[in-house]
């Protein structure tokens, strides 16, 4: 046996010496039989993955949920069948647009992405800072990127490209109004809310349904900074929301946010003036008040970040019983869209990675491919379904209530007859004067450059929000000039 001190090769052979190549005498050429030399080369060639194509950005920590309110009346989801019942989570922040190595103090929407490892398998809930999304139908999502991403001459980011699809696309008001606002750019992390932002369903033991929102609020406080105090952080540092997030769990000052929820019934949700499964849409607090369901809490920073969190895979496929999709056309995009990035980032198996595997037993009938090295099956007969010889099988008491559907196949026009404008007048209304000149000139300075008539375009589209949203902007434009 060799003993631990001893470093071996990746097949565990001892090696003598880690200093120096092998060569043909001491000034000599190095000779092929360097294995050691070989596979150090070989391996570093493969160390990196590809990037997110979007969130490439991000920082992570594991911790849990703990229950601390009885919502069982409308979901039998495990996690939440007792108070004080706890589930671990690891949990992934991000910025959209930016590259793996980008600045974090930049104004950009965070990734907030939670999985739960409940006893009835992984449930992601894969959210943002913000309640709402820039589009509502995923046919638009890939163009909406391309606009944050670099331009293909210039390789640099395009404010013109940003402005002239937003601007054509009026249902994103409500998103760029929270991005240009205070809270569009966070000092970190800790201070930010959540939100799973679609609407889902959740599903009780009599098997009844309801849609549902989730929302994390933060425990810290809201915390932001000036674009002008951001140009100092990155200046300093590009790493400000790592370095806060794996210092204030290092030092035991664990970051909490109160998990809640807002519940719709299906007869409620056939009255909304607006489509509650509409992502540009939140639905008010007044009518769909926030119930408290637990406590997220991140206390264990990760022992190697590459492998429990780049390889961290998070999806809106990976929901449990007692929690289900809805209508929301976004939803149903991302619920395909996820595991095909996951198998083109991490590779088939990415589901048996250490950070994904689920903490319950998993019985599927998928079959090799590379990297496979997951056990088999309990009975080695049962390696198909159906089968004579006791492998699992399905299992009717997870079904779901059917969801009544109506209306014709068709492409319907999702910019007809929607209200744009309401709610981000209900979101302008709430700042207070300091918040709106801030909300002013972060516009205005992220218009620099764009040509006159997109600056216009949109210009319309303040107006019809709120007069002084239009008024605010000139005038700052008129200042920046
Ligand atoms: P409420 O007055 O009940 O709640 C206002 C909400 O706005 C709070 O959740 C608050 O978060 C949040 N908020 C405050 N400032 C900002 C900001 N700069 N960017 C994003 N969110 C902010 O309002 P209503 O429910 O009637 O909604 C009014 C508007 O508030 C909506 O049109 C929407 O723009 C915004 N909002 C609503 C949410 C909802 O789910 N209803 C969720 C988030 C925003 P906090 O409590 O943490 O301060
Ligand atoms: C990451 C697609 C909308 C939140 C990703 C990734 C893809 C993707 C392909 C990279 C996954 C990976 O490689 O690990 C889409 C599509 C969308 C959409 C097709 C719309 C049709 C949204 C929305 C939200 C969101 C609406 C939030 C409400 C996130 C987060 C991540 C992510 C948080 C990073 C997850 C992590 O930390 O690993 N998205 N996305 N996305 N997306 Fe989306």
């Amino acid at each position: 046996m060799i003993d631990r001190k001893t470093m071996t090769t990746s097949a565990g052979n001892p090696i003598a010496d880690n200093q120096n190549s092998l060569s043909a005498g001491s000034r000599g050429p190095l000779l092929l039989q360097d294995y050691q030399l070989i596979e150090k080369l070989a391996h570093q060639n493969r160390e990196r993955i590809p990037e997110r194509v979007v969130h490439a950005k991000g920082s992570g920590a594991f911790g849990t949920l703990t229950i601390t309110n009885d919502v069982t009346r409308f979901t039998r989801a495990r996690l939440f069948s007792e108070v004080g019942k706890q589930t671990e989570l690891v949990m992934r922040f991000s910025t959209v647009a930016g590259e793996l190595g980008a600045a974090d103090a930049e104004r950009d929407v965070r990734g907030f992405a939670v999985k739960f490892y409940t006893e009835e398998g992984n449930w992601d809930v894969v959210g943002n800072n913000t309640p709402v999304f820039f589009v509502r139908d995923p046919l638009k999502f890939p163009d909406f990127i391309h606009t944050q991403k670099r331009h293909p001459r210039t390789n640099l980011r395009s404010p013109t490209a940003m402005w002239d699809f937003w601007s054509l696309s009026p249902e994103s008001l409500h998103q760029v109004t929270m991005l240009m606002s205070d809270r569009g750019l966070p000092t970190d992390v800790r201070h930010i809310n959540g939100y799973g932002s679609h609407t889902y369903s959740f599903i009780n033991a009599a098997n009844e349904r309801v849609w549902v929102k989730f929302h994390f609020k933060t425990l810290q406080g809201h915390r932001h900074w000036t674009n002008e105090q951001a140009e100092k952080v990155v200046g300093k540092t590009r790493e400000s929301t790592q370095e806060d997030l794996y210092s204030a769990i290092d030092n035991g000052d664990f970051p909490r946010w109160r998990m809640c929820v807002q519940i719709m019934t299906e007869e409620q949700a056939r009255q909304t003036p607006y489509n509650p499964f509409d992502l540009t849409k939140v639905w008010p607090h007044a009518e769909f008040p926030l119930i408290e369901v637990g406590i997220l809490e991140l206390n264990r920073n990760a022992d190697n970040y590459f492998a429990e969190i780049e390889q961290a895979a998070y999806s809106p496929s990976n929901v449990i019983p007692g929690v289900g999709f809805s209508p929301d056309k976004m939803l149903q995009a991302r619920v395909f869209s996820y595991a095909d990035a996951h198998r083109y980032r991490l590779g088939t198996h990415y589901e048996a990675l250490p950070v994904n595997a689920p903490k319950c037993p998993v019985h599927h009938y998928h079959k090799d491919g590379a990297m496979r090295f997951s056990p088999n099956m309990p009975v080695a007969d049962a390696y198909y379904e159906p089968n004579s010889f006791g492998g699992p099988a399905q299992n009717p008491e997870y079904g779901e209530p059917p969801l009544p559907l109506e209306g014709d196949a068709d492409r319907f026009d999702h910019r007809e007859g929607n209200d744009d404008y309401s709610q981000p007048r209900a979101l302008f209304e709430l700042f207070d004067e300091g918040q709106k000149q801030r909300l002013f000139s972060n516009i205005a300075a992220a218009m620099q450059g764009v040509p006159e008539f997109i600056v216009a375009r949109q210009l319309g589209h303040f107006d019809k929000v709120h007069p002084e949203y239009g008024v605010g902007v000139r005038e700052a434009l008129k200042a920046s000039a």
